[in-house]
Parts: C-alpha cells; structure tokens; sequence
C-alpha cells in the first residue's frame, strides 16, 4: 500500500470526524447557479478532507480559503483550476468534470472574498486574480 492509499483509506473510514464537527454553510446570498453548484460539489467531494468551512487541521494543516489561506500561490482562477484538474480530490482526481471544477473553483473564490457571489466563470477558470 502507498502512502497516499494509506491516508485515503484512514480518512474513507472517518468521514464522521468532519460531518461532527462542522455545519456546511448556507450559499453566499446572490450566488450565481454556479457557485451555489460549486458549493453542493465542495460538500461531497472536497468537505471530506478539507472540512465544511474550508478548513480542517485534522487533515490538511492550512484553510483553503479565508484567514491563513496559501492558494494566492495560484495566482488566477485558471491557477487553481488547474490545480483541482490534476490533484483534487485527493482521493480521485478524475471523478469530476472540468465544469464541476470550474464550479468549485468559484465558489471558493467567493468563499474566499476573491470574487462577488454573482460570479460566473468561464470555463476552466479564466483570469480573475486569487487574492
Ligand atoms: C482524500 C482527502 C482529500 C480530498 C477528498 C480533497 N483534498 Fe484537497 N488536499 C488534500 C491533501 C492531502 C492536500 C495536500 C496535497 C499535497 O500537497 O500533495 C490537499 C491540497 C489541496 C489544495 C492546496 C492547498 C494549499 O494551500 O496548498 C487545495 C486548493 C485543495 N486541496 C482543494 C480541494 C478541493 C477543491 C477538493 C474537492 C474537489 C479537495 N481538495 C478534495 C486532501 C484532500
């Protein structure tokens, strides 16, 4: 077993440590479609690890938005999109399409305060600065 089957495994057995410990936020007021899809895919698929709010020590030690967050470091949506496309979620990087990447690229975005909730990105992210 890999290291990485490992971790997906440990964290597959424990999905109710997040579920316990944190509410998923209702959608920002004024979402677009999109963002309010991004945010329903978030939960599902990302929440597992990363916790409902964007942030879970238990798993990955950094917020992926808001306070202390590192994803400046993707410069552009495009930046994170490209990111989720090739390495998230951890556990299959393939389970979902460019669009439902894009979605949630913007909705943690607007989680972020990067972009206003109305946002609608184009297809694989576009040039809007990560803040
Ligand atoms: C099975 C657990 C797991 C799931 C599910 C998961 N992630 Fe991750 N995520 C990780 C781990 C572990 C890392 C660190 C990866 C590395 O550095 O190699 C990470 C890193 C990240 C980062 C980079 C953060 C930084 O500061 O460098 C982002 C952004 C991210 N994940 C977003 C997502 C999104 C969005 C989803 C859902 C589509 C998702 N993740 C699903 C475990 C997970």
């Amino acid at each position: 077993m890999t290291q990485k089957q490992l971790l997906v495994a440990v964290l597959a057995a424990t999905p109710w440590l997040t579920s316990l410990a944190q509410t998923p936020p209702a959608p920002p007021a004024g979402a677009s479609e999109q963002v309010v899809q991004g945010g329903h895919l978030y939960q599902l698929h990302c929440a597992l690890c990363h916790g409902a709010n964007g942030r879970d020590a238990t798993v990955f030690p950094r917020p992926i938005w808001g306070p202390g967050h590192d994803i400046g470091k993707f410069g552009t949506a495009k930046g994170l999109f490209e990111y989720l496309q090739l390495m998230m979620p951890f556990d299959d990087p393939n389970k979902l399409s460019d669009a439902q990447k894009t979605a949630i690229a913007a909705y943690m975005l607007v989680r972020n305060g990067s972009l206003p909730a109305a946002t609608m990105l184009p297809l694989g992210g576009g040039s809007a600065p990560v803040k």
